[in-house]
């Protein structure tokens, strides 16, 4: 393996914690590229959970050096939180972890605008985090934003916060009707900050040619998944930012010409938290079974995921537009003493068949999804560790994602700890 994006090929939370995790032996480097704390990678450390929002999985692999590319918006008191977390598990993160001093820094009043906005909205609402995404990047895109470089510099920063500041409260005054943020106590709080975050920042694209040119192997580990993706998703519900492949390039300033694989990971069924188009949602009582019996919750807001059958032709549309070469599959045991297992292979609206995923909002919600039915398997999964201990309605299942997605599977998980793991064809673990 060498420079390899790992990203989610549905709505998130498919389990590329634990595919880090597992890929972090092999990688020199391991870097975030896009979203901020919105993002919660879980990694279970023999029983231990860990939860990481800023800061790449990697980190718990004491060799490995992590990067936060430009492409991350910080939330700089959450950023310190996380690394005095680890620090009590014994974890240090100096000189081995670094972010962008491009990376734009996510501030009190992005938290607080994505959070009015979301109570206005009523029925509209994207279903957000509430940690200042949205907000952020789009103070990025309107050149309001604030990078790490520009705290750095006490001159820049004084200026440019008053600057934003001056529309920030225009803005929660005249449509909030809240009250304004004060100059002083921010700009006090940002100082320190300034002094606590100056050690880790760097400029992360130069440190990360200089990785390649020594032949180092560098992991990027995307957050979120394709189908957040502002572009490629179901917009408008989407995060802010590119969860797809492409965010990698752009979110840390790695040329495309160094990249050598993409690997895309998906759950066994599919999931999705927040508000949006959803196909193939389970009907209420399968659904309640699966969230208990896979734990669907969110890492960061704990809100229930609904849950639903695989949906290929979401699979499809992330192996289209991130280029995938392999699939991980995980959460196939949650799977076990099913009856009977479906996967949608198109969707159905007004007479047209789908197959490739449609950009239309109203198609979306309305599709009936076209399912092909398999036999389920009444024997546990979680103690396998080679393909051969697999049921053979479970190989069957596998075999058959294989065939609609014409890609082949190279991981499958069976449980959250590392060992819970079936390697398919040994390229990845
Ligand atoms: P935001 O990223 O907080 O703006 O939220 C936008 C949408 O993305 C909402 O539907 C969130 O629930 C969803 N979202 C954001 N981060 C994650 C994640 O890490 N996993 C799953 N969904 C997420």
């Amino acid at each position: 393996m060498s420079n390899t994006i790992l990203i989610g090929a549905q709505w998130g939370d498919e389990g590329k914690g634990k595919v880090i995790d597992l890929l972090a032996e092999k990688s020199d480097y391991i870097v975030r590229f896009q979203g901020g704390n919105n993002a919660g990678h879980t990694v279970d450390l023999g029983g231990n959970k860990v939860v990481l929002h800023h800061i790449p999985s990697g980190i718990l692999h004491r060799k490995t050096v992590c990067v936060i590319g430009n492409g991350v918006v910080l939330d700089l008191g959450a950023f310190f939180e996380e690394v005095e977390m680890l620090r009590r598990r014994g974890i240090t993160v100096r000189g081995r972890l670094f972010v962008s001093d491009r990376a734009h820094i996510i501030f009190d009043y992005h938290r607080l605008i994505d959070q009015l906005r979301e109570e206005c909205q009523g029925r509209g609402k994207i279903g957000t985090t509430k940690r200042g995404i949205g907000p952020c990047y789009g103070d990025k895109v309107n050149r309001l934003g604030i990078r790490l470089c520009d705290l750095m510099n006490l001159n820049v920063f004084r200026e440019r916060l008053k600057m934003v500041l001056k529309e920030k409260n225009a803005m929660l005054k005249k449509i909030y009707r809240h009250r304004p943020f004060s100059f002083t106590a921010m700009y006090r709080t940002y100082s320190q900050y300034r002094r606590r975050i100056a050690p880790f920042v760097r400029n992360t694209s130069l440190l990360l040619d200089q990785a390649d040119r020594k032949r180092k192997r560098i992991l990027f580990e995307g957050a979120q998944g394709t189908l957040l993706d502002v572009d490629h998703g179901t917009y408008p519900y989407v995060t802010s930012s590119n969860a797809s492949a492409g965010g990698a390039i752009a979110g840390t300033g790695m040329s495309p010409r160094r990249i050598s694989d993409v690997i895309g990971v998906v759950k066994a069924y599919t999931t999705r938290v927040g508000e949006g188009p959803f196909p193939t949602i389970f009907p209420p009582d399968l659904l309640s079974h699966i969230q208990t019996r896979g734990e669907e919750f969110g890492a960061t807001t704990g809100r229930p995921r609904r849950c639903g059958w695989f949906d290929a032709v979401v699979v499809r549309h992330s192996i289209l537009v991130n280029g995938l070469s392999k699939i991980v599959v995980m959460k196939l045991d949650v799977l076990d003493g099913l009856p009977k297992i479906k996967i949608c292979v198109a969707y159905r609206y007004r007479g047209k068949r789908y197959k490739h995923f449609p950009a239309d909002l109203e198609v979306l919600e309305h599709a009936q999804p076209v399912y092909q039915e398999l036999p389920g398997w009444q024997t546990p999964t979680h103690e396998a560790r080679r393909w051969g201990d697999l049921p053979m309605n479970a190989r069957r299942y596998l075999r058959q994602l294989e065939t609609i997605l014409k890609v082949p599977i190279a991981l499958v998980s069976v449980g959250s700890e590392r060992s819970q793991t079936v390697s398919i064809d040994g390229t990845l673990w």
